[in-house]
């Protein structure tokens, strides 16, 4: 049988990690797999997710199965989070949801959910988008076309020529896969004027949105980087959306995220209901529960609450002071070329813009990992190690 196996190429993100692991290098720098480092290069457990963990101790009583959606509560918690506690959609009950494993597991189960509804159908990405997205989609059946996102001269969104791609190359019934904010892996999000624009566009042609935001709280604020989706949301009558707590609530390996569709009126919700559970029966049957009730648990609490959006907070301004820092460092290496774009950006990445060669170099000879796209995570970047960095990327330029 597996004879004729062949090896796949290493995970293009994932495989940073191991890369970083064993260099011996003392001065080795992640800039790779996106995940939030504290000062000390430590992905600290946020403590509100600690004090959460020790009351579901006492508070949790039974490990029986939680069911295909998981539990209601998390879900209508995560659609305030997601959509505003104010939301028409909410009130009117008109969506379907799932608490699901990741952010990853919501793209999965909401990718076969479309299979279903139409196989075969067309997934517009931006150029470029997270290198999961891809191949999540396509093996679940659908097909991938890309419209331009980001504008490498200018280090900013080409929206006009996203719109025009957008506007003349779809068809009727296509998705449009956006991300709800701290673009992965340019860190160039769509201003709200564009958002409206982009919404307006998929209205007048029968395009279906597909929002995946993974970095809601990272850049903004939780309600500021939620108000390009919302601005779509009351745009558009049906649209589709995954959300992760892996980054804002670094749950990152108890997997916790949630897969919405947003239907024209409640008796299309309940049947988009009943194929999301099946989609989700015939994968992995239920999702785990750890990590959505950790979240559940922050959210019913206002003290909690309080505590883990200051958390969070403090997590966002690090990384926009990382990115002002980085930004002088490299200047203050004497290098002129302008890196003042990675201030005008958001969330974790930004890319470099170096070539390959010079990725290459960075790992190879600086031990500075980063993706081959020249992507780096600014949230791996801390005090005792900003101006190698800088003095790095000097060195290759
Ligand atoms: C990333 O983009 O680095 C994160 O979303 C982690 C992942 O799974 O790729």
């Amino acid at each position: 049988m597996f004879e004729s196996l062949r090896a796949v190429p290493a995970d293009p993100i994932l495989h940073l990690s191991e890369l970083y692991k064993q260099d011996t290098n003392p001065n080795k720098v992640d800039l790779g797999v996106g995940v939030y480092k504290d000062e000390t290069g430590h992905t600290a457990i946020m403590e509100a997710v600690s004090r959460a963990e020790e009351r579901l101790l006492t508070l949790e009583d039974t490990k029986a199965y939680v069911g295909m959606a998981g539990s209601k509560r998390y879900c209508e918690l995560l659609a305030q989070v997601t959509l505003g506690s104010d939301s028409e959609i909410i009130s009117n009950q008109r969506y379907a949801m799932a608490q699901t494993p990741g952010g990853s597991g919501a793209l999965r189960v909401l990718a076969e959910f479309i299979n279903v509804v139409k196989p075969g159908a067309t997934v517009w990405v931006g150029n470029p988008t997270w290198a999961n997205h891809i191949p999540v989609m396509e093996s679940a059946g659908l097909v991938i076309k890309k419209f331009p996102y980001y504008d490498a001269v200018n280090k900013c969104v080409d929206f006009d020529a996203m719109i025009n791609t957008l506007t003349s190359d779809t068809s009727a019934g296509d998705l449009v896969l956006l991300h709800g904010c701290c673009h992965n892996p340019s860190g160039a999000d769509l201003n709200l004027e564009q958002w409206q624009t982009t919404a307006n566009v998929l209205k007048d042609k029968g395009l279906l949105p597909f929002v995946d935001i993974a970095y809601q709280g990272l850049g903004h604020g939780m309600d500021e980087d939620a108000q390009g989706l919302r601005i779509m949301a009351s745009t558009v009558t049906e649209m589709i959306i995954a959300s992760s707590c892996s980054k804002n609530f670094g749950l990152y390996r108890e997997r916790t995220g949630t897969a919405m569709i947003v239907t024209q009126d409640l008796g299309q919700a309940h049947i988009a209901q009943s194929q999301l559970n099946s989609v989700i029966r015939s994968n992995y049957s239920m999702p785990p529960s750890h990590g959505a009730m950790v979240v559940e648990v922050i959210l019913s609490d206002p003290k909690l609450k309080q505590m883990w959006r200051d958390e969070l907070k403090t997590m966002r301004k690090r990384i926009a002071d990382l990115r002002r820092q980085l930004v002088d460092a490299i200047k203050a290496e004497g290098v002129e070329q302008d890196f003042s774009f990675i201030e005008r950006q958001t969330g974790m990445f930004s890319f470099l813009g170096v070539n390959a060669a010079q990725v290459d170099q960075l790992v190879n000879e600086h031990s500075v990992y980063l993706v081959g796209s020249s992507r780096i995570n600014l949230a791996g970047l801390n005090q005792r190690n900003i101006a190698y960095v800088a003095k790095s990327i000097a060195a290759v330029l």
